[in-house]
């Protein structure tokens, strides 16, 4: 079956859904998508009254600038190419070429990617973990890696991460800026949590410079749609609008800008009232069925954005990848699963009705103990030995990935989802990351590119061996 059709079988099945996009195809969506035919009716082109996102001075403008307003920023960007593409501008708007930054390193890929791009070199700060998990870095380590790199321009973090845990980011702030260093944070998962006191606080409210999020994965946008903020008077201006063109195609969908605009129109609206219903449904589940993460299980200076639902092996009675797979055949599809947790993104536009059912079919399926496999951790532990332009720029030679230990990769592997590399060009190759990815390919976790350990090759540096 091709794309198209696979995706009208799939939507045929009408799954509830606790995964990106945030959107959930609901109905509050498309009362704003009532007032056209058909979506081509506003696939439109830089045309006299559409303005134009690469210097906007009317309707895109307005539309920025009310977002800007809602959120209390410097300034507010539309971006049609995702989270990815802000966080590129992000990086390259704040270094040169032969820079350092701080990276933690959870980050995501794109996170990775950037520097590449921006040919910088990186200091990468280990998370800490929970059960398996990476929770995020904390003011200590950010402290030693400032100590021993104080050329370093800029700290790049994930906050809150794909779990919704977030690190003590008003403690790491003080860090960074006291060390005339500036704050970069991927809040890819946290375009939400200003619409609650109970939430952690958002890192433009900690007072990051500048913070990209996926208004598509927990707001009601499309796909590919997020927004960036700048947020401090620390950043050149004029430079990340040239950094936002050099990465954004010179056609950007209207779609996805209008699909901006309608989420944020629902944010200004209602968003405060629906997000107090979904913290509802949210503590009725977690009440019922104590198998969740929670905030007490974390350790001191993290916090918990409860409306990420993470079932941890241990926790629940059941393997978690056969935990996804029991509800999406009872009509659920979650977020993520692999032999360690499984998680499940909920968002304002989940309705009482889905909480309903959810709770119905974990009754059904009767969740109990299970014990679990931890010690994820060595997935984020490499050698690193050069950078990542270094990398990519050698001399390279193809190798069956079972015999490549010690050998320095020009290739990430990366277990999507998460998007978190467990290798990433220019890191050594240890043994105990092989075994890692043979037992997870075992135990079905996608890893991008690789199918079966035997058969796998992955490219290396030719010349050097660490
Ligand atoms: C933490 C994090 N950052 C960045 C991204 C990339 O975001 P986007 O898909 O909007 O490009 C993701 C995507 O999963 C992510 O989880």
């Amino acid at each position: 079956m091709k794309l198209f059709e696979k995706l009208v079988s799939i939507n045929n099945e009408k799954l509830v859904s606790f995964h990106v996009p945030g959107h959930k195809q609901t109905s509050l969506y498309n009362e704003y998508l009532d007032k056209v035919n058909t979506i081509l009716d506003i696939d439109t082109t830089e045309i006299p009254g559409t303005d134009d996102l690469h210097d906007p001075l009317t309707c895109i403008k307005t539309s920025q600038d009310a977002l800007s307003k809602l959120y209390k920023t410097k300034e507010s960007f539309f971006l049609t190419g995702g989270t990815t593409c802000g966080i590129y501008a992000m990086i390259m708007a704040v270094t040169s070429p032969g820079d350092t930054i701080l990276v933690a390193r959870d980050c995501h890929r794109a996170v990775y990617d950037g520097m590449f791009l921006g040919r910088l070199n990186g200091i990468y700060i280990s998370p800490d973990f929970y059960k398996g998990i990476p929770i995020g870095i904390t003011k200590e380590n950010v402290l030693k890696a400032i100590k021993e790199n104080p050329q370093a321009k800029a700290l790049v973090l994930t906050y809150p991460n794909y779990y919704g845990i977030g690190t003590d980011l008003k403690a790491i702030e003080q860090i960074v800026h006291a060390n005339n260093m500036l704050l970069l944070v991927d809040e890819a998962h946290g375009a939400h949590l200003n619409l609650s006191n109970e939430l952690m606080l958002s890192a433009v409210d900690l007072g990051a410079d500048v913070v990209v999020h996926s208004s598509h994965k927990s707001l009601p946008s499309m796909t590919q749609s997020s927004v960036l903020h700048l947020n401090s008077d620390r950043v050149n201006e004029r430079k990340l609008k040239q950094m936002l063109k050099l990465h954004q195609s010179s056609s950007p969908s209207y779609v996805l800008m209008s699909s901006l605009d309608i989420c944020y129109d629902i944010v200004a609206k209602q968003g405060e009232f629906l997000m107090k219903k979904l913290l509802g449904n949210i503590k009725k589940i977690r009440y019922k069925y104590p198998v969740f993460l929670e905030q007490v299980d974390l350790p001191d200076g993290f916090k918990l954005d409860p409306t990420k639902l993470t079932i941890t092996g241990n926790k629940s009675g059941w393997n978690p990848v056969d935990i996804e797979n029991q509800l999406r055949k009872n009509g659920i599809q979650i977020e993520f699963s692999n032999e360690n947790n499984c998680v499940f993104v909920s968002s304002i536009m989940n309705e009482t009705g889905d909480f309903e059912y959810l709770s119905k079919m974990m009754e059904m399926l009767k969740f109990k103990c299970y014990s679990g496999i931890d010690n994820m951790e060595k997935s984020f532990l490499s050698k690193n030995i050069m950078s990542l332009s270094e990398a990519y720029y050698s001399s390279k030679k193809m190798m069956k990935l079972k015999d490549a230990e010690n050998c320095i990769s020009t290739e990430y592997i990366v277990p999507y989802p998460p998007g978190i590399p467990m290798i990433i060009p220019g890191e050594l190759i240890e043994e105990d990351k092989l075994e890692l990815i043979n037992r997870m390919l075992d135990k079905n976790q996608k890893i991008v590119g690789i199918d079966n350990f035997e058969d796998a090759t992955i490219e290396v540096v030719s010349n050097e061996e660490a």
